[in-house]
């Protein structure tokens, strides 16, 4: 059940003087239970494509198969409940999407909407409140009390709940703290190291590098590289060439100039064993 794109194209506001090409011939293939990056600049089409995976926006032109369906410029909104059930996408800032009483309600109301019986929706719910970090008593209150950090969890909660064999997630941790990130960012790993893939936009290369299999790079809508994080960063100059930033372990390796490396270190960790293996020299 791997994830297909076959020459993707999406056209905003198609056929009007307003029209503005969103995504551009893309095509690709994401294994399951990957943990795939989508990077590239603002307005380069990483939100549009994010929303052609659960087909909140279908193809102007080509195919995907996704989950056992087929999403075609002539797929209707029916029939969509249960690519919704296995493919769940978590938008930039999802807090505003909270609207029930209690925050245990909010995050019940997906497995409930999925099927699951009151009893095991609320079981579902209390226990992603605890896994993203938040206790009992929040369970409890309404969602509009809380803090912006604490919203955000409690909507990922919400998509997690029902546990969708494909989780999407537009810009996650941003205009969170580090410390809050950096949880986040373990739930997902998690998620995924559970059989789950994960497919991540993020402005974070040290999350690209940390956790990412697969880095997907787009341009102007187009898809112009897809591969693994040593090979997307090991490429300084083409790097620049189109804008991206370098992690940090690997910006500061290239500023130790006497230093020998036998790879390019993209972690932290990475980056301290080369430096100790020079020193041992
Ligand atoms: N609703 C819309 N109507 C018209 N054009 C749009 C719409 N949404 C996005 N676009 C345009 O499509 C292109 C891709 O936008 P998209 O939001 O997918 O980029 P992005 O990579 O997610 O950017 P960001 O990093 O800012 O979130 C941009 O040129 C944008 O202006
Ligand atoms: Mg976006």
């Amino acid at each position: 059940m791997s994830i297909k794109f076959k020459n993707v194209s999406y056209i905003y506001s198609p056929e009007t003087p307003l029209a503005k090409k969103g995504l551009d011939n893309v095509s690709f293939e994401l294994k399951d239970g990957s943990f795939n990056a989508i990077i590239g600049h603002t307005g380069s089409g990483k939100s549009t494509l994010m929303q052609h995976f659960n087909a909140l926006i279908k193809p102007t032109t080509g195919k995907i198969e996704i989950a056992g369906t087929t999403i075609t410029p002539e797929t209707t909104n029916k029939n969509l409940k249960d690519l919704r059930r296995h493919v769940s996408l978590v938008f930039q800032f999802p807090e505003t999407q909270l609207f029930e009483n209690t925050v245990l309600d909010d995050i019940a109301f997906g497995p409930k909407n999925f099927g699951y019986d009151n009893e095991k929706a609320l079981e579902s719910a209390k226990y992603w409140l605890k896994k993203v970090g938040l206790s009992e008593e929040i369970g409890k209150r309404s969602p509009f009390e809380l803090s912006g950090g604490q919203m955000r969890r409690v909507a990922i909660a919400g998509v997690m709940a029902y546990e969708p064999d494909i989780l999407c997630l537009d810009e996650p941790a941003a205009g969170l703290d580090p410390e809050a990130r950096k949880q986040m960012m373990a739930l997902f790993s998690d998620y995924q190291k559970q059989g789950h893939t994960v497919i991540l936009v993020t402005h974070n290369m040290d999350d690209v590098a940390k956790y990412a299999d697969n880095v997907l790079v787009l341009e102007q809508g187009k898809l112009i590289k897809q591969d693994k994080p040593t090979e997307i960063f090991k490429d300084r100059k083409w790097l620049q060439e189109h804008h991206l930033e370098e992690p940090k372990a690997s910006l500061f390796s290239g500023k130790l100039t006497n230093y020998k490396f036998t790879e390019m270190p993209l972690t932290i960790n990475n980056l301290v064993k080369e430096i100790e293996n020079n020193i041992k020299r």
